[in-house]
């Protein structure tokens, strides 16, 4: 059995879960998956980035205490995996006790060996940013963010010497082509170490930030966040604690983005080098999704919340559009259209037909059981040696990362089948013919979707069991899973169900996505008073925790509460304090519009609106009827 350790980047748990997170952890998800099919012995690491300055300095915003603010954080990440079906062996975090043991005892075993020195750094210091920057970082010779005058400091800092590790590391490179992958981007990094390579300032003092990980050789100086995070790969499966689980699973597969390629592909290589680890199997780049043309950024308003498509669309459409749209290792444009297209063409018309028309000829012509195959034609053996070479392909596709290739092998081994099934006419056949061919064309096309679904599964875990489950495969796991041609057997009793993927009409789109529906022509030839499911669908409301509670001063009818949305904090004012003292309301779980413009109320930020039911001078806020986590969408 061949094992198999692939990691996803650990996400900055002070970020919302957007696209990017989603695509890596749905990749490594769909790869590991595979890797099971196949039979290889597979682990599976995500996990969350906790330590640095923008953590510590979001968690002063929200008046918390880094791991406080780390602990909520860090359950968008674990919510959205578990919608999104990700079934990950283990999720790290860089704050818990098993990673900041391992950090420190490799940092105090390099240091010990010399690979660490104490040597002063020099550089530009922003105070107000409270962060350095080199000289080619300054624009006019100021803060490139805040544009601010800045001082020239020297601080005693720890370096990694990594410039001792250059040739080793283009040698390795050199004769490892499998190591970072694609091509081009290997090319890339080569490119790099063309020029002479530094060493790594691996600490920060204490005095400018405290949130990190503490030198066991020097407690003012905290760890370069990079440095521990990359260390998360191997602490998470045992180093230094679990010797016999870690042989199990290094050397991993690290997927990451083109954009963390240098820190996993140069400093990570030189820091097991210097630790004395073998090196990762492959660090694999994959490219960035981007909004049109653009960069998705907060600032832009453009980036996608997966969680949204997949609760418009599903689920297992939203892993199977990521998959198939991008060509791994190039930059993939995001447009809703794009994915509605892909949704109607890929799986309304030519998947969910199939099975459709499938089920419904059986259920009518040969009483709702798997025919026995009789006769056979040309037809059939393209069918079945087209089939076969799919099931012979497909392990090397998805072993080269060929994601999306692979998807489209199986969907046209959809589309052969339903036009095998044009080309038999069944229908006639069942009319004309009852006899044996009909047997061979239901027998085949049931079988082939059969293998659809087996094959499809990594995409779309549980579509694929509602396939197997109509054409009655789903509580014979062997059937289900029998990796070669003629794995249905005679007789099953198929159970035909709701359409697998039913169309989506192109009004839908953007509804709910973006804010801007105006000239849609949407809801013009409602009646009065009434509004569509779209329009409705407008409006995000969320179940909300009252995390603190404050009257407003000089406002007798105002309360200022601060409402937990499942890890994101919000300020809302309401006008609810004549009937509820603050007391009476810390704890208490409300419903909140959360796509409300935001307002100043009495000079104060207002972020959402409570919902409350009014009548006869009373008013009592909504809530849910059974306790259930804060941020579930109300729908
Ligand atoms: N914490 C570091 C990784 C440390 S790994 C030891 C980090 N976190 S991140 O949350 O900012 O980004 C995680 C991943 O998301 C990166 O691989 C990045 O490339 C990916 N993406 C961010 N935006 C993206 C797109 N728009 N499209 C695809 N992936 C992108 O970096």
């Amino acid at each position: 059995m061949n094992k198999f350790y692939v990691t996803t980047p650990i996400y900055y748990v002070n970020d919302e879960p957007h696209i990017g997170h989603a695509y890596a952890t749905i990749l490594a998800d769909v790869i590991s998956r595979y890797h099971r099919l196949f039979g290889d012995d597979v682990y599976f690491l995500t996990g969350t980035d906790e330590h640095g300055q923008k953590l510590q300095e979001a968690a002063r915003k929200h008046n918390r205490q880094p791991q406080e603010f780390c602990d909520q954080m860090v359950q968008r990440f674990k919510r959205a995996w578990k919608e999104l079906d990700i079934r990950n062996d283990d999720f790290i975090r860089t704050t818990e006790a098993r990673h900041v043991a391992v950090v420190q005892k490799i940092l105090q075993a390099i240091f010990e060996k010399g690979e660490i020195y104490a040597s002063d750094y020099e550089g530009w210091y922003c105070v107000f940013e409270e962060r350095f920057w080199t000289e080619k970082d300054l624009v006019d010779g100021k803060c490139p963010d805040c544009h601010r005058p800045v001082n020239k400091i020297t601080e005693k800092n720890y370096f990694f010497r990594m410039s001792r590790y250059q040739d080793w590391l283009v040698k390795y490179i050199q004769d490892n082509p499998e190591f970072i992958q694609p091509d081009f981007r290997r090319n890339e990094i080569m490119g790099f170490l063309k020029q002479p390579l530094g060493d790594l300032c691996i600490s920060r003092p204490k005095s400018r930030l405290s949130w990190g990980i503490e030198l066991p050789f020097d407690k003012d100086y905290v760890c370069y966040v990079w440095f521990d995070a990359l260390i998360n790969y191997i602490s998470a499966i045992g180093y230094l604690s679990e010797e016999q689980k870690f042989k199990r699973w290094w050397p991993a597969v690290h997927l990451i983005g083109k954009d963390i390629l240098t820190t996993h592909a140069v400093y990570w290589p030189c820091m097991l080098q210097a630790i004395g680890i073998e090196q990762p199997r492959t660090i694999f780049a994959h490219g960035w999704w981007l909004s049109g043309d653009t960069k998705m950024s907060k600032s832009l308003g453009n980036v996608i919340k997966p969680l949204e498509l997949a609760a418009k669309y599903g689920v297992d459409a939203f892993r199977y559009f990521l998959i198939r749209d991008m060509t791994l290792g190039q930059d993939s444009s995001y447009s809703e259209e794009s994915f509605v297209n892909r949704y109607n063409s890929d799986l309304a018309n030519d998947l969910g037909n199939l099975l459709s028309r499938v089920v419904k000829l059986i259920e009518s012509s040969t009483a709702g059981l798997v025919p026995k195959p009789g006769t056979s034609d040309n037809s059939d053996t393209e069918l079945t040696g087209r089939a076969n070479a799919l099931l012979r392909s497909i392990k090397s596709k998805i072993e080269t990362y060929k994601l999306n290739a692979a998807v489209e092998d199986i969907l046209e081994l959809v589309r052969a089948t339903n036009r095998y099934v044009e080309l038999n006419r069944p229908w006639d056949l069942a009319q004309n013919d009852p006899g044996s061919r009909l047997g061979t064309v239901l027998f085949n096309a049931a079988e082939s979707l059969r293998l659809v679904a087996l094959l499809l599964t990594p995409f779309m875990p549980s579509k694929c069991l509602e396939i197997q489950k109509q054409i009655g495969v789903v509580d014979d796991k062997a059937a289900a899973n029998h990796f070669g041609w003629g794995g249905l057997k005679p007789g099953t009793k198929i159970q035909p169900g709701e359409a697998l993927f039913p169309r989506v009409q192109k009004a839908q789109i953007n509804v709910t996505l973006t804010a801007d529906v105006k000239g849609t022509g949407m809801g013009q030839d409602e009646p009065q008073g009434v509004v569509t499911f779209e329009e409705f669908g407008k409006v995000e409301m969320k179940v909300a925790k009252v995390t603190a509670a404050e009257k407003v001063a000089g406002a007798d009818k105002l309360l200022k509460l601060q409402i937990d949305l499942g890890g994101e904090m919000r300020q809302i004012v309401a006008g609810v304090a004549q009937f509820y003292a603050p007391e009476d309301l810390l704890g208490k779980t409300l419903i909140v519009v959360t796509n409300l413009k935001p307002a100043k109320i009495r000079g104060i930020d207002s972020n959402g609106m409570l919902l409350a039911a009014q009548a006869a001078g009373k008013l009592v806020l909504l809530s849910t009827d059974k306790d259930i986590d804060p941020g579930a969408r109300i729908s």
